[in-house]
Order: C-alpha cells, then sequence, then structure tokens
C-alpha cells in the first residue's frame, strides 16, 4: 500500500527509510543529517560505505544552503532542476548531510527531483534526504513501485508510489570543483545539452571522481551480452529498432532512445523471470542518451566503463 506524502515526511523525521519515487529510479530515502538512518540504508542496499549518496532537497535555494556553487554550477542549477542531473560541489553544511552520507568527502552530491511526489516528501520533511536507488548494491534500479518494493521493500517504513519511472535510468552526475565542469556518470541528461549550456567539459582528474562507479552494476542474475546480432541458444534478445527480435522484449520497436532508456532495467527484470541462459541486448547508438543506456549496458556485462 502506497504511504502519503506526509506519512512518509513522518517516517523520516523518526529516523525510518522510506521508498521514495523520482522521475529515474526509485530512490530508498533518509533523513541526510541522521548517520544511524544513512547507516541504515548502506545495510539494507548492502552498500560499501565509500560510496557515497545524493542528497534530494526542494529547490536550488536549499541545494546552495548545503553546497558551495559557482556560476556554472549555477547555470547548470537553472536549466535542468528540477530533473534528472546531480551536481557535486565543495560541502558548506556538513551537519545536514552528514559524514556517512558523504562517504567523509569535502563535496556532496545534490539534486533536485523531477518527480512532484518525490519533491512533495522532500518538502514536508523540511530538510536534505539521502536516497541511493533502492535496489541492493550491483542490481538493475527498481523503476516500478512493485520492483522498488521487492528490492529494498523489507527495510522501509513507508512507502510512496509514485508510479512507473518517465526516464528509467539514473540522473546524470557532473562534478563542479575547482573551475572544472565534469561528468562523472552519464544520465539522463545528455552530454550534449550540458555542452551547449556551458561549452566544453573537462575530462575529470583528481577529485573529480565518483567512488561508486564499479565495473559490474545494474547487473540481472542471467549474464548479459551486449551488441549482440541475434539471440544464441536459451538467450533473450532485447532488441533495438525495427524488426529486431520478438518486439514483447523490444528496447523500443521505433528505436526510440527515451524509450529504450524508460525500459531498459524493467526488461532485465522480466526477462530474468524467465530464467534465460543469457539475456542478449541489441546495439543501441552512443549518442544522447545512448550515451547512459550503453554505459549501464557495458557494466550489467562486466565491462568497465
Ligand atoms: O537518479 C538518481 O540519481 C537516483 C535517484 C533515486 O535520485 N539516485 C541514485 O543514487 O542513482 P546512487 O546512490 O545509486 O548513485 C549516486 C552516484 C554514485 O555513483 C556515487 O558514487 C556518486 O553518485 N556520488 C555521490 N556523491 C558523490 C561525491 N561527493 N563525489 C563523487 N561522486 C559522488
Ligand atoms: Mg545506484
Amino acid at each position: 500500500m502506497s504511504a502519503s506524502e506526509h506519512q512518509a515526511a513522518e517516517a523520516l523525521a523518526r529516523g525510518e527509510l522510506v521508498l521514495l519515487p523520482t522521475e529515474t529510479v526509485y530512490g530508498l530515502a533518509a533523513d541526510a543529517g541522521d548517520a544511524r538512518a544513512v547507516a541504515a540504508i548502506f545495510e539494507a542496499k548492502g552498500r560499501p560505505r565509500f560510496n557515497p549518496l545524493i542528497a534530494h532537497v526542494a529547490d536550488a535555494t536549499e541545494a546552495e544552503a548545503i553546497a558551495v556553487f559557482d556560476g556554472p554550477a549555477r547555470r547548470l542549477a537553472e536549466a535542468f532542476w528540477p530533473g534528472p542531473l546531480t551536481i557535486v560541489a565543495p560541502v558548506r553544511d556538513r551537519e545536514r548531510v552528514c559524514d556517512l552520507a558523504r562517504a567523509g568527502l569535502d563535496s556532496v552530491a545534490v539534486r533536485v527531483p523531477g518527480h512532484a511526489r518525490a519533491r512533495a516528501v522532500i518538502s514536508a520533511f523540511g530538510r536534505p534526504v539521502v536516497a541511493p536507488s533502492a535496489n541492493r548494491s550491483g542490481r538493475p534500479s527498481p523503476t516500478t513501485f512493485a520492483d522498488a518494493v521487492e528490492e529494498t521493500g523489507f527495510a522501509a517504513a513507508a512507502a510512496v508510489d509514485g508510479g512507473p519511472c518517465a526516464v528509467g535510468v539514473e540522473s546524470t552526475v557532473v562534478s563542479v570543483l575547482d573551475g572544472r565542469v565534469a561528468v562523472l556518470r552519464p544520465g539522463a541528461v545528455t552530454r550534449e545539452e550540458i555542452e551547449a549550456l556551458i561549452g566544453p567539459l573537462d575530462s575529470g582528474g583528481e577529485g573529480h571522481r565518483s567512488p561508486g562507479r564499479m565495473a559490474v552494476h545494474y547487473a540481472p542474475d542471467s549474464p548479459v551480452r551486449i551488441n549482440a546480432e541475434a539471440a544464441g541458444e536459451g538467450e533473450i534478445l532485447l532488441g533495438f529498432g525495427p524488426h529486431v527480435g520478438d518486439s514483447r522484449w523490444s528496447l523500443s520497436p521505433t528505436g526510440d532512445l527515451r524509450e529504450a532508456a524508460a525500459n531498459l532495467f524493467r526488461r532485465f527484470r522480466e526477462a530474468d523471470r524467465e530464467k534465460p541462459a543469457g539475456i542478449a541486448v541489441s546495439p543501441v547508438p552512443a549518442e544522447g542518451l545512448g550515451e547512459a543506456i550503453n554505459d549501464r549496458l557495458r557494466r550489467a556485462a562486466g565491462f568497465v566503463g
């Protein structure tokens, strides 16, 4: 049963965990300033403690209360919030986003989610809310209420049903540190959109790293084979584009990247339930949203991104 925004906010205030819908994927949320609650998130997900969490806030003013934004960070926030962009910037408030939530770093990841119910919960609670994807560590992120409940519902005192996630892949993580802007995790906001706003991006470097970008991640139980031309013996083929494999399993029969992103993790889960010999995936173009889709596919297949 779905909790109301008010019930969810009360659970957060009691130091309990909440399943929170966002436009990208479902999150497992807690009070960002409560180290015990944050520890319970790491425990429920089986997540290594060196991997920091994203603090979700209701608007850009609240973001600047916990992080130090320069010009480019402000421009990114104005252009893409509310929405699927996470900004990593120097931390300003080490109490409202506790050390454990930041994995002890001097930076903090912040985002204003595009989903109205997520913002309603955060506003009702009144402080930053950390929310990693609600999957158990290493598995595909949940993009429906039922999948979120199945993954980590056991650890949540309240679960808010926000319907199926419109975007289906996680937010783009961008670091804005020392006057340099770099993409740490490709996501729903594309590199092209970001560069159109602030010019060519940095390739990253010292300090511009995401501790949590493990090689094997987002993986279903069945082995995943990417850039496949056809299904092998006992495999399910997730196609892309017209007339590729069984359309029931297609990421997008019309070859639409938005549709493919929205379907990706859901298809992984559905295919897994059939216990196939493997999951084969057709080639997906690399540009635009395709960068995030290919990143998740490579990691699901066990390649370093
Ligand atoms: O779309 C999303 O971002 C979803 C929804 C629920 O908001 N959340 C999500 O959180 O994907 P999570 O914890 O699964 O991924 C957060 C990513 C990790 O790769 C982590 O290493 C990185 O953000 N990250 C967090 N804080 C960071 C920091 N201070 N510096 C560098 N990377 C950071
Ligand atoms: Mg995740």
